[in-house]
């Protein structure tokens, strides 16, 4: 959570941390603050509000013409202390030596403050940080800054990507990171610092990701990099393949859709990486240790949010090909409470979209401390679980800045499915009828997928009719409850409707008593053996009085009699209706959350990359 940009070098830093900024909004957006470097000043701006309100603030103030040539800036989500001004980041010590901003949480914060309370400091605000930035002022004594970042970082607890400015030091930016994801880049006369690569991409693709206990100074003419301990540290940078323009929203009103558009391109991109006409293809792409898949005898799949609904769609499918094996999927923030076993008959795969959420990041390094090998699916190379894992797979779906995951769902969907095929053949365990069956399938869903995006126009419409239900309940069967998982989900997220998801077999043992004509159903129902049983499930709810969207294969007219309205989409193999279905509900639920009125791009409450607990 929480969006940091940095720069120093010989421009204007104030249209580079605003752009920064702006980039990176998405990852909070209670409040906004920049801090700009002028010769013997640093100048403190913050504001509750978007990103958009900082600017026209910065823009009306008068620098007496002076042109700040380093400067740090930061977008909140806040975690510590009250939704305000003070409470904003940057923070400045009392001294005024430290100005300082942060990602994370510091869990000894309080002692500190506590502590240096006691010796008379005097805090200003409510939060964690600013515990931080005192200890900071205490702990520096003028002269090179390094000893004092050392030691800040020894002292603190807790999880931080920290960017600093001191006012005896200019032209020099400090940083140090543990736990929360931060990036520097150089590009000749310049560096930065950021949360998100995408901040950067106007700048340079050459990144240094900064690892786990790591400090950094960033002058115009280079980053040096440091541990903990002070001792310095060679750093590669790795090149990142995306195009700024990626991160664009065109002629878009919000990236959500242009990224559900996208998802056409997305998936032909993974599905030809990593298969070949009838056969899975990850021979250059995966390389597993020999004989791995033999001695495997548990694979678990461990996620947070829209990616866990990727996960359990992996898990149905691996445990439908394979009797053998013990598959499960679990919610990353559960999987530390489990036993989850030890040792290396044990394969776990991480996904995530963002490589950075916490909860994911601390099951990876649970599994590793029990000796589980580990695969990780992600979209951000560099990131911290890409980095970490022992095998890594990238998901191809280039930057997603809409808060809603929609791309990097079907792209995860897409690479797991391919996943489990490989694995499952390493093992013997594929028939080359389900191979030939299932790389078909996959090769012939990007242009199922824009025969629906072709719909977008139907579905407005339906989603205009029913925006003002009290509720949604999304039901489905087998490899359709994690798509109903995902529905609900999005409804949540974006139009802040109660919105529930139930495996259709469930609702008359409790939820059916909470409908009725203004809580609507959304079922879905493919051509498939499950067809007659969901029917019956929807007989049920429209007794109940709840109006019925269905959600169904072309050519399936005799649903037309059962459901109030019906959403068409393209047949494909059972197990693949999923990355199909998802694309309607996306749709209905941005057309849902337009009609309301919401903010869909950066909906309340909620930040893209979660790297909290
Ligand atoms: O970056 P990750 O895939 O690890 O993120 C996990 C969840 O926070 C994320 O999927 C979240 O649920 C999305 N906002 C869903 O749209």
């Amino acid at each position: 959570m929480c969006g940091i940009m940095g720069y120093v070098g010989k421009n204007d830093a104030t249209q580079v941390i605003l752009n920064g900024l702006a980039k990176q909004e998405y990852r909070g957006y209670d409040s906004a603050g920049l801090a700009l470097r002028f010769d013997d000043s640093i100048k403190n701006i913050k504001i509750v509000g978007r990103v958009s309100e900082l600017k026209k603030l910065v823009e009306a103030s008068d620098f007496g013409g002076a042109v700040p040539a380093s400067g740090m800036g930061h977008t909140r989500w806040a975690t510590h202390g009250g939704v305000n001004v003070t409470n904003a980041h940057p923070h400045e010590s009392a001294d005024g030596n430290i100005v300082l901003l942060h990602n994370g949480i510091i869990e000894n914060a309080r002692e500190i403050r506590v502590k240096l309370e006691a010796e008379g400091v005097v805090f200003a605000s409510d939060t964690d940080t600013e515990s931080a930035c005192q200890l900071l002022a205490k702990l520096y004594h003028g002269g090179d800054a390094l000893p004092a970042m050392t030691k800040l970082c020894d002292s603190l607890t807790g999880a931080f990507a920290f960017v600093i400015l001191i006012r005896d030091r200019p032209g020099e930016i400090w940083c140090a990171r543990k736990g929360s994801p931060l990036v520097v880049a150089h590009d000749g006369g310049a560096s930065y610092c950021a949360s998100d690569p995408t901040a950067l991409l106007d700048y340079t693709h050459d990144l240094f990701f900064m690892e786990e206990g790591e400090i950094a100074r960033l002058t115009e003419d280079g980053c040096g990099f440091f541990g903990f301990d002070g001792s310095p540290r060679e750093k590669q940078s790795i090149f990142l393949q995306w195009d700024s323009v990626m991160a664009d929203k065109g002629h878009y009103e919000h990236f959500m859709r242009k990224e559900i558009d996208e998802q056409p391109d997305v998936l032909r991109l993974t599905i030809e990486a990593h298969t070949d006409i009838t056969s899975v293809d990850m021979e250059k792409t995966l390389k597993l240790p020999p004989g791995l898949m033999s001695r495997i005898s548990r694979v678990q799949f461990v996620a947070c949010g829209t990616s866990y609904y990727a996960a359990l769609t992996a898990c149905n499918l691996m445990e439908s090909l394979d009797d053998t094996l013990n598959v499960r999927a679990d919610v990353a923030s559960e999987y530390r409470y489990r036993n989850i076993g030890r040792g290396d008959d044990t394969l776990a795969i991480f996904i995530s979209q963002s490589g950075e959420t916490a909860d994911t990041l601390s099951a990876a390094r649970i599994a590793k401390s029990k000796g589980v090998h580990r695969i990780a699916i992600t979209n951000v190379r560099g990131s911290t679980l890409d980095r970490e894992v022992d095998h890594s797979l990238l998901s191809l779906a280039g930057p997603e800045i809409g808060v809603a995951a929609t791309k990097t769902f079907t792209a995860q969907v897409a690479l797991l499915s391919i996943l489990v095929l490989q694995l499952l053949k390493l093992r013997g365990a594929l028939s080359t009828t389900d191979e030939a069956r299932l790389i078909g399938g996959l090769r012939s869903i990007p242009t199922k997928q824009q025969a629906i995006l072709a719909r977008d126009l139907d579905i407005k419409a339906l989603a205009e009719k029913y925006a003002d239900s009290k509720g949604f309940f999304f039901i489905g069967r087998r490899e359709n409850v994690p798509l109903t998982l995902e529905g609900a989900l999005k409804l949540k997220e974006i139009a802040y409707l109660p919105s529930e998801a139930y495996a259709a077999g469930e609702m008359k043992h409790g939820p059916i008593a909470m409908l009725d004509e203004k809580l609507t159903v959304v079922a879905i129902v493919p051509q498939n053996d499950l067809r007659e049983k969901m029917l019956s499930n929807v007989a049920e709810c429209r007794a109940r009085n709840a109006p019925i969207i269905l959600l169904a294969t072309d050519g399936d007219d005799g649903v037309k009699a059962i459901g109030n309205d019906v959403i068409f989409v393209p047949a494909t193999e059972k197990e693949l209706f999923p990355l199909l279905g998802v694309v309607p509900l996306q749709l209905f639920a941005y057309h849902v959350a337009k009609t309301l009125g919401r903010d869909i791009d950066m909906p309340r409450n909620l930040a893209k990359s979660v790297t909290v607990e």
